[in-house]
């Protein structure tokens, strides 16, 4: 693995879910490993889970982390190759990346998308230039459109807690009352129909996610229908893809509630947090003993661990 920018950076997925599960018995088996190697985790967006878990990460492997949220800290960062900076961008990212470079062994970088031009979001194109330009490995702490490190621990925690081979996993689409990218629900996609999983998706009409990601995908928009002996309900807003940007508005009744969670096949819940509480879901959902939001937050850590001994052992 050279990078770690979506699914297709891993060539062996199962073997990356058994290291995982190895480190988070024993974390700090690698700590040499990363003995005077650096980690830098550049934030164009703001975080809590990415960012605590990937320190957390780099420390049980000995590795010294160094952060910054670019665009409070830094100079404003210019996308475009050759233009001519006269305006108000101060740092090409070519410098930028190029720069870190000389202080990082590996580079971390979260960018959201700006769900206002569905082409360039797709295009990925500060994940792209950092790629391009950095010469050491680079990491996506989420880009635009797709979040493996969330995927990465999506799927470690349900190989931990099915109960059978197969199991039913639901992606269920749930209010917002503002716009949120689709990286998340991609890259869940992505990840999981490279699982041995039941995946439905439903999400009220107009909002399918990009064909690319549900190619072979039941998607279906009968919430309730779709939750029906379901092993495992993973909520998540995203607004649409089709009409880029747009948030759905009427939709409450998607929201998890208890007696949805009773259609299921006493699923286990599951949300990437954070959550506003009592709009995607109830606290009852939550607060209750089939949520895994806390073990899925506590998983980030392997996962980002097992993707950066990956790195290191290259
Ligand atoms: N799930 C997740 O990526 O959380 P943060 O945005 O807090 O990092």
């Amino acid at each position: 693995m050279k990078n770690f920018t979506s699914l297709l950076d891993v060539n062996n997925l199962d073997s990356l879910i058994t290291k995982a599960l190895d480190l988070k018995k024993n974390p700090l088996a690698h700590f040499k490993r990363g003995r005077g190697k650096t980690l830098g985790l550049i934030f164009f967006n703001p975080s809590l889970r990415t960012r605590l878990s990937s320190q957390k990460a780099a420390a049980n492997l000995g590795m010294n982390v160094m952060v910054i949220n670019i665009n409070e800290d830094g100079w404003k960062i210019e996308l475009e190759d050759g233009s001519i900076m006269n305006f108000d961008t101060q740092e090409h990212i070519k410098d930028a990346a190029k720069v870190i470079s000389q202080y990082c062994d590996i580079i971390g970088i979260r960018t959201f998308a700006s769900l206002k031009n569905q082409k360039k979001d797709y295009e990925e194109i500060i994940i792209n230039k950092f790629l391009e330009y950095a010469s050491v490995p680079v990491i996506s702490l989420e880009s635009a459109t797709l979040h493996p490190l969330q995927s990465f621990a999506d799927v470690i925690t349900i190989e931990e807690y099915k109960k059978t081979k197969k199991p039913k996993v639901v992606l269920s689409w749930a209010p917002h009352p503002k716009a949120l990218p689709q990286a998340v629900a991609n890259s869940f996609v992505q990840w999981i129909k490279n699982t041995d999983v039941e995946l439905v998706i439903t999400n009220p009409k107009g909002f399918d996610l990009a064909p690319s990601f549900t190619k072979d995908v039941k998607v279906i928009d009968n919430q309730d229908e779709a939750l029906k002996d379901a092993d495992f309900v993973y909520a998540k807003n995203w607004s649409s893809f089709d009409n880029y940007g747009a948030i759905g508005t009427g939709l409450d009744d998607w929201k998890i509630t208890v007696e949805k969670m009773k259609l299921t096949n006493n699923a286990k819940f599951m949300h990437c947090l954070p959550i506003r509480r009592n709009v995607i879901a109830d606290d009852a959902v939550l607060d209750s003993e089939n949520s895994l939001i806390y073990e899925l937050a506590n998983n980030r850590t392997y996962a980002a661990q097992a993707v950066l001994l990956k790195l290191l052992e290259q």
